[in-house]
């Protein structure tokens, strides 16, 4: 059995505490025998020979003063998250929450960044996963610089461009580090099921007309989108546009409000018009309602895993594994071909089981 995966995180935020409990609710189910191919909502039992479960945490960083100093088991929990508890028991994980970076101490060689630089190399952190609000490109630079110093894995769950920079991915390919990046595609959210719809209407011939996505949501995330939606805007867009959509009569509003009382739940509304035969119109409406962190953990899994599992196997910079689970990926949607996505697969979970623990093998990005 491979290591569980040693994972640092910044932002402890509602995708982390989905994550920590996610990862404990499969534990139980485990322990209590059930087959790692019968678990609920998971697409790949295992990748490079991990689990869902095997992930140890080992350093977290937020700047919410309700989260620093706080054990991190504690911390996931704190306000102003508001992923439900899950009922499952969860273990004590005790190293602090220490503080983040933030635009007046971002410095590279300054305070934070030699603090940090250090908690990541003395953790052994394998992978870090950035997972901040929306909109804050100088802290998603500042910690992808800080990774590849540290030499971890970069895992980045926002928009904003980073594997998507030449230079950027460059850099992690040339130190053997895996890049993955960027913006998840979260597991049934509004971009996945739209582009279906979307593709369904040319795939019958259809002529669309409009379309439209609202998403409306009560955490933190809704809130902080509904003033710095555009970069997210852009890469649900990419999104759509994974299998050479037009997207040019589509409009998406990221957050269209934040209604308090949701929580952690996503709404999303989304309207198609189309002409038929003898140009005779057509109307789809339909609602999509989510617990909109889970959602976000069914791939976070995913993409760490392939991160960790890369970074075993001295693959640097971007895994063509993780291409179709993120919006915005490094190179954009239509360099990557569902061939090249089952080969990365398949090397990264041959590079654990036949060939031994560093195996040569291709990069097939
Ligand atoms: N939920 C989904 O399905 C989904 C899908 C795709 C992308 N995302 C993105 O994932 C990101 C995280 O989402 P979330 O719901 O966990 O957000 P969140 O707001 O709950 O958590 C963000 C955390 O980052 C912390 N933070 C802010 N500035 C920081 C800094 N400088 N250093 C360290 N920590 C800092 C905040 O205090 C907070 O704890 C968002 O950008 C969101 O758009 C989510």
């Amino acid at each position: 059995m491979p290591e569980p995966l040693r994972l640092a995180v910044c932002g402890v935020g509602n995708n982390i505490s989905a994550l920590f409990q996610g990862a404990q609710y499969y534990r139980q189910l485990i322990n209590h025998g059930v087959p790692a191919s019968e678990l609920p909502g998971i697409k790949h039992a295992e990748i490079g020979g991990l689990g869902v479960a095997d992930i140890d945490f080992v350093a977290a960083f937020d700047v919410h003063p309700s989260k620093v100093g706080l054990p991190f088991s504690e911390a996931v929990l704190a306000a102003p998250n508001n992923y439900p508890r899950l009922d499952v028991p969860l273990p004590e994980v005790r190293f602090p929450v220490t503080p983040g970076l933030t635009a007046a101490d971002c410095e590279p060689s300054g305070p934070a960044w030699t603090r940090i630089l250090r908690q990541l190399r003395d953790s052994r952190a394998e992978v870090l996963l950035y997972s901040l609000p929306t909109g804050l490109q100088w802290a998603a630079d500042a910690y992808a610089q800080l990774a590849l110093e540290a030499g971890t894995a970069f895992v980045n769950c926002t928009p904003e461009s980073v594997a998507r920079v030449p230079a950027t991915l460059a850099e992690f390919e040339r130190r053997g580090l895996p890049l993955v990046g960027d913006d998840l595609a979260s597991h049934l959210g509004t971009s996945v099921v739209h582009r279906a719809l979307l593709g369904l209407l040319t795939d019958r011939g259809l002529s669309l007309v409009s379309s439209y996505q609202l998403n409306l949501g009560g955490n933190e995330d809704f809130k902080n989108l509904r003033v710095v939606g555009e970069s997210k805007r852009a890469s649900k867009l990419n999104a759509l546009a994974q299998d050479g959509l037009d997207t040019s009569k589509v409009e998406v509003i990221p957050s269209a409000g934040f209604v308090a009382h949701l929580n952690d739940n996503k709404v999303g509304m989304l309207n198609i018009e189309a002409v038929g035969w003898a140009g005779t119109p057509i109307s789809v409406d339909l609602k999509l309602k989510v617990q909109d962190s889970s959602n976000a953990a069914g791939v976070i899994i995913d993409l760490i895993r392939i991160a960790a599992a890369a970074k075993r196997l001295g693959l640097g910079g971007f895994p063509a594994a993780a291409a179709r689970i993120l919006k915005s990926p490094a190179g954009g949607h239509p360099s990557i071909t569902e061939a090249a996505v089952a080969h990365s697969l398949l090397e990264l979970d041959a590079g654990m089981h036949v060939a031994g623990d560093r195996p040569s093998v291709e990069h097939a990005s």
